[in-house]
């Protein structure tokens, strides 16, 4: 069975505990969710991508997952999902749960079964036995110090590529592997229609030697049978479904590699969520650093990724902005002076590329990042802990909070901003982590009301989508490659191409293009070209159409 294409869809992704709270506990909900569900509707996305809301200790934000078929309370009910599984289909909505599958919390029964020695469930598990009185190797977890946890109890270390409350599954067990496929199942039998897989590139781990160049990931990134295990997991639960849609997160891939992931020949995922796009601001390859984007390396990545999956029929996901990352806004754009041009530029330059656009909640009415400005503001595991990391390293406190404040996953993680009202209408009560103040101008009230805001520009760009046959299926040519300030593709259909140029900068510039052709879409009232010459004003992006 052939599995689908998804090029004519468009996902939402929403951070359940931020999107809208309906118990007054300042945390969000499942029936939050449904309330807002009519403007989702409005938005005409596709699916729902929400994050993990299951039973966890909530160490890392429900990524540690102590049972993968139940409700957290905090989020609602098995009743609550339902109505929501029932209502978004009502509306022609799909959800996509969240698989973390990597690893599981500790407090999960089969860690538990493990600590207490059951052979069985510590085969689930990767312990190894202290070389030389120390640990099994020097590798770096994902949220600082080192990977091993030491359990007195059993004399061994257990590995967690991420928090210690997160210890990493034995994919090479096959009984680890059926469960996480049944897993899929129970929510496939429940109505769910989307799957996205968690870190799903480190599953497979390699060998577990020491890392003198690096901080380990190169032997489990892209592990050596991890192409088998997606194959068999697709074989095993969601792939028996084609119309089932599929992500999969990958940390330090390689092309290569997301060429077979989301190749339909291979039949193991639908398509995949890479960052190597985001990753143009890094100093060093460091995340914790402040630096500029650079964005010829952008524009080299976008037209590498895109040119390089379409040779395999792969499928990528177009994305932004997540729950791990700050705002693209303020990113990559202009937020304090061009917020409205440089958002929708952003959306453009991405929505019309090849593959399934994402957006994440916020960013279709122009969210910034939050502006926090003291440690005790932050909430996340992994910023709290490169906190005291940056101080031990002898940073002072206010270079440390300007690069949390442009790095934190946090910024993308504060309340939903419905309207200038009290918690921006997201909770009655005090929400768990702060509310941006600028939610009294942006807010979704407001964007609704204007006709020219980020949200109506985001509707249109999805309604374009779906009118396109170009924009689903037509082949990516990078255009202008040598430009420093726009991005310039095309997008060659049947009988027409669809060229885009995004100018990145707040400054005007101008593209030749040799060729005349007709306005589709752009961020700025008028546009003018004058024989095949455009100027484009700062952060002025367009779509022209041109027959051939
Ligand atoms: C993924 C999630 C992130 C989480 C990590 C560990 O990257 O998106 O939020 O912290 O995996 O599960």
């Amino acid at each position: 069975m052939k599995m689908e294409d998804f090029a004519n869809k468009v996902v939402y992704q929403i951070y359940p505990r931020s999107f809208q709270d309906t118990d007054g506990d300042g945390f969000g909900d499942l029936r939050g969710i449904v309330e807002r569900l009519d403007y989702l509707e409005d938005l005409g996305v596709d699916y729902l991508w929400l994050n993990p809301f299951f039973v966890s200790p909530q160490k890392d934000n429900g990524y540690d997952i102590a049972d993968y078929r139940q409700i957290d309370p905090r989020f609602g009910t098995m009743e609550d999902l339902d109505a929501l599984i029932q209502a978004a289909q009502e509306r022609h909505i799909g959800l996509m749960f969240d698989m973390v599958f990597n690893h599981t919390s500790v407090e999960h029964e089969w860690f538990q079964k493990a600590l207490a020695g059951d052979e069985k469930y510590k085969n689930y598990y990767i312990f190894k036995k202290p070389v030389d009185g120390h640990m099994p190797n020097n590798w770096v977890s994902k949220f600082g110090g080192p990977v091993w946890e030491y359990v007195p109890v059993l004399g061994e270390y257990y590995l967690h590529l991420y928090d210690v409350s997160q210890a990493d599954l034995n994919w090479d067990n096959p009984d680890v592997r059926q469960e996480c496929a049944d897993i899929v199942k129970f929510w496939m039998d429940k109505g769910v229609k989307g799957f996205r897989f968690d870190v799903v590139n480190n599953m497979s781990k390699g060998s577990f030697e020491d890392d003198f160049i690096g901080d380990g990931r190169r032997f489990y990134s892209d592990g050596p049978h991890i192409h088998e295990y997606l194959h068999g997991l697709n074989r095993a639960s969601f792939g028996q479904d084609p119309s089932i849609m599929t992500v999969g997160e990958m940390s330090s891939t390689s092309l290569e590699n997301c060429q077979k992931y989301a190749n339909p020949e291979q039949e193991e995922l639908g398509m995949v969520f890479n960052f190597h796009h985001l990753k143009v601001d890094y100093e060093n390859k460091q995340k914790w650093t402040l630096k500029p984007f650079d964005f010829m390396e952008l524009k080299e990545l976008f037209n590498t990724w895109q040119t390089g999956m379409q040779e395999t029929n792969s499928n990528q996901a177009l994305f932004w902005n997540c729950h791990d990352q700050p705002r693209s806004l303020s990113r990559f754009g202009d937020d304090k002076n061009y917020p409205v041009e440089s958002a929708k530029m952003l959306a453009m330059a991405l929505h019309m590329m090849r593959g399934t656009p994402y957006i994440y909640q916020g960013e279709e009415i122009g969210m910034t990042n939050n502006g926090f400005d003291s440690i005790e503001q932050y909430r996340d595991v992994e910023s709290t802990n490169y906190y005291e990391i940056l101080k031990a390293e002898g940073k002072d406190e206010d270079e440390i909070l300007a690069i949390l404040g442009a790095k934190s996953r946090d910024n993308a993680r504060s309340p939903m901003q419905w309207t200038a009202g009290k918690n921006a209408g997201f909770s009655d009560t005090e929400p768990w982590i702060r509310v941006n103040p600028n939610h009294a101008t942006i807010n979704v009230e407001a964007a609704i009301a204007d006709p020219d805001s980020i949200y109506s520009f985001y509707k249109k760009l999805i309604r374009l989508r779906k009118e396109s046959d170009t924009i689903q299926h037509g082949t990516y040519v990078p255009l202008l490659e040598e430009h420093e300030r726009v991005l310039a593709y095309k997008r060659v259909g049947k009988d027409e191409e669809i060229i885009v140029l995004c100018n990145f900068y707040g400054e005007e510039t101008t593209v030749s293009l040799h060729t005349e052709a007709d306005m589709l879409l752009s961020n700025y009232a008028d546009f003018q070209m004058r024989d095949g010459e455009v100027t484009l004003r700062p952060y002025e992006a367009v779509v022209l159409r041109k027959a051939v």
